[in-house]
């Protein structure tokens, strides 16, 4: 059975209304990096940085896997898939992938603020989601989506989301490199490249294996050594188009 990486970026989940970041109306066209996404931010500006992610996390509850995700998971009838993400969301896993590396962190989950091992899934966020899915109001969960400031684990250890800042490191991008170096065809999908090492994993590939790249904008291909086969689509048109096309071939 063939593997096929897909390696994607904040585009894949634009189409279920989710801001990526470097569009026009992207979050970092609304927040400054400095006040909601370094550890310095969280050390003097905790706060901030708590309620810019409760309001994501709110916000992600209301939202929906759209055709791209779900068109990603089926890819598994046919192929061994590893999905490789920079999102911090989870319509990767609710559309039904199975095998997700988290590059930034995840949405639903907080860790210790000393121990970074320490990571806790947010207890009745899968209830929440199905709860809210099924038309409940997001607020009757606010209990899951809004971390509190003085949130401690069970150690007594402040909380802090589980989200890789800028300045900090990438635990999970040599693991990504690895899978990345696996694949017999990798797709990329509504990233823009511009954020190492993440975008990285694109040279991680062995350089005979053809490269598949989804995206309404052209990001810069110039450095990528294999055949780039670019779809210039919304991720939920030419994901679903070319993921229709690799069961074909499979
Ligand atoms: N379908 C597919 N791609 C899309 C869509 C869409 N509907 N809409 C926008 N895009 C593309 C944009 O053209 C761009 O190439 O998605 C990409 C979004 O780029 P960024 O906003 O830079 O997002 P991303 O590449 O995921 O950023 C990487 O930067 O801020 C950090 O940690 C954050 O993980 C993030 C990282």
């Amino acid at each position: 059975m063939k593997k096929i990486v897909v390696f994607t970026g904040a585009g894949v989940s634009a189409d279920s209304g989710i801001a990526t970041f470097r569009d026009s109306d992207g979050l970092w066209a609304n927040y400054r990096i400095e006040d909601v996404c370094t550890p310095e931010a969280l050390v003097h500006n905790r706060p901030t940085v708590i309620d810019f992610y409760n309001i994501r996390r709110r916000e992600l509850l209301q939202k929906r896997a759209n055709p791209a995700h779900t068109a990603i998971a089926s890819l598994e009838q046919a192929y061994e898939v590893e999905v490789i993400t920079q999102n911090i969301d989870d319509l990767h896993e609710r559309a039904g992938s199975t095998k997700i590396t988290h590059l930034h962190g995840e949405l639903s989950k907080l860790r210790s603020l000393s121990h970074a091992d320490r990571i806790y899934a947010i207890e009745g966020w899968q209830e929440a989601v199905k709860a809210v899915e099924a038309g409940q109001d997001v607020d009757c969960y606010a209990r899951v989506w809004k971390q509190a400031l003085d949130a401690k684990d069970p150690y007594g250890d402040l909380l802090r989301p589980h989200v890789v800042f800028f300045g900090e490191s990438v635990p999970n991008y040599d693991p990504a490199c690895r899978i990345a170096s696996t694949a017999d065809i990798l797709v990329v999908c509504g990233t823009s490249l511009a954020v190492y090492p993440a975008a990285s994993l694109v040279f991680a590939v062995r350089k005979d294996i053809p490269v598949y790249l989804v995206d309404p904008a052209r990001p810069d291909l110039s450095r990528i050594a294999n055949s780039v086969h670019f779809i210039q689509k919304r991720a939920a048109e030419g994901m679903v188009e070319l993921c229709e096309n690799l069961l074909r071939e499979a």
